[in-house]
């Protein structure tokens, strides 16, 4: 099969586009020909060698695909070959043209979802459902700011909170990505470029603050936010697009009475399986109902990886980026 391979850490420019072996499926895991792949901020950061995780070299990146199964391993019991299906692999390996998947961390792709719709599902939207489930424990008509809204995980978290209840303020650099996100059902919006952030959520709460803050970009949005968060506020760190890790005065916490709380859904889904799965389920009943949708705004073919990896990083996306084999 073809599969992009990353032999050294270092520029994104690196990716091979070579012949390899097909993955073979262990009895856990699920084959799976690839229709679609997910394409993520993080994926550049793991081939640049920035990432939380290095895999050894070579290796396939890619964490996410939706395709049909070719072959099931031994104890996988839930589908059959030919099944429609999407998943992720924690260990990477989907920018290629098959992938395995533990069947633990696949899902049948609904009727009205497309193939390049279901690779867009999982690290963007499992991310910001489990931030907004257990991490904040949003409730409705509290008030959620989401950073960088019109990015993956950042456009989820619009329509989950929306789904949950919440009144969704969505912060963005651009009037166009104001606009996208408005069209995800964010009620208010700010555009970070020419608004100052912890006086514009200030205004929007009558000088009350958020009750949550989905950061996505780390960095002086982070500072604004702990600036412009309510008294039980959780303020969720979930990445650090614009580059800096913010370091923080825990007095303000402390006067301020607020929680800083870390969301990692990888690490999530592993230790937590039984409200994975809790969250697998009411994922599904929402795309089923097309009340959260994931928007694909690129596809590029999967030999031109690069370009997708360089759309991301320069910030032109809205919603997700696919790559097709
Ligand atoms: N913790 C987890 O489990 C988890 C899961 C998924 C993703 N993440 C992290 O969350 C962050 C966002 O991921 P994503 O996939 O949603 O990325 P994305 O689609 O590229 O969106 C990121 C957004 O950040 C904003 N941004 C601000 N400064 C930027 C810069 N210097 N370069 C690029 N974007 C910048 C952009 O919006 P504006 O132009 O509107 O500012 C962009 O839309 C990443 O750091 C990623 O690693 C974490």
């Amino acid at each position: 099969m073809k599969a992009q391979v990353c032999r050294n850490f270092g520029s994104i420019e690196n990716l091979n586009y070579l012949d390899t072996p097909d993955p073979t499926p262990k009895n856990d895991e699920i084959l799976i020909k690839v229709r679609a792949i997910g394409v993520n901020f993080a994926d550049s950061l793991l081939i640049q060698g920035k990432y939380q995780a290095s895999p050894p070299l070579p290796f396939v990146p890619g964490t996410e695909a939706s395709g049909e199964i070719i072959a099931l391993g031994t104890n996988c019991k839930k589908y059959k070959v030919g099944d429609r299906v999407y998943g992720y692999n924690q260990a990477f390996g989907a920018f290629a043209e098959k992938v395995v998947f533990k069947e633990k961390i696949v899902s049948r792709l609904p009727e009205n979802l497309s193939f390049d719709e279901g690779a867009a599902l999982l690290a963007a939207t499992g991310t910001a459902h489990h931030a907004l489930r257990q991490k904040a424990n949003l409730k409705e008509n509290e008030t959620l700011v989401v950073l960088g809204a019109a990015g993956g995980t950042g456009s989820a978290a619009v329509q989950i909170g929306k789904a949950i209840g919440a009144r969704v303020i969505a912060a963005c650099s651009s009037d166009s990505k104001l606009d996208f996100a408005k069209s995800l059902g964010a009620d208010e919006c700010i555009n970070y470029s020419n608004e100052d952030l912890r006086t514009s959520i200030r205004n929007l709460t009558n000088g009350k603050g958020a009750d949550v803050i989905y950061d996505t970009i780390g960095g002086d949005a982070f500072d604004a936010s702990t600036r412009a968060i309510t008294w039980n506020g959780r303020l969720l760190v979930v990445g650090f697009a614009s580059g800096r890790i913010p370091q923080f005065p825990v007095n303000l916490a402390l006067v301020k009475g607020f929680s800083i709380v870390g969301v990692f859904w990888g690490t999530f889904i592993e230790a937590e399986p039984e409200l994975y799965e809790n969250n697998r389920i009411e994922l599904q009943q929402w795309l089923a109902n097309d009340i959260v949708k994931p928007k694909v705004n690129q596809r590029f073919h999967l030999e031109n990886c690069v370009d997708a990896l360089k759309y991301i990083s320069n910030r032109k996306v809205l919603g997700k980026v696919v790559l097709n084999p």
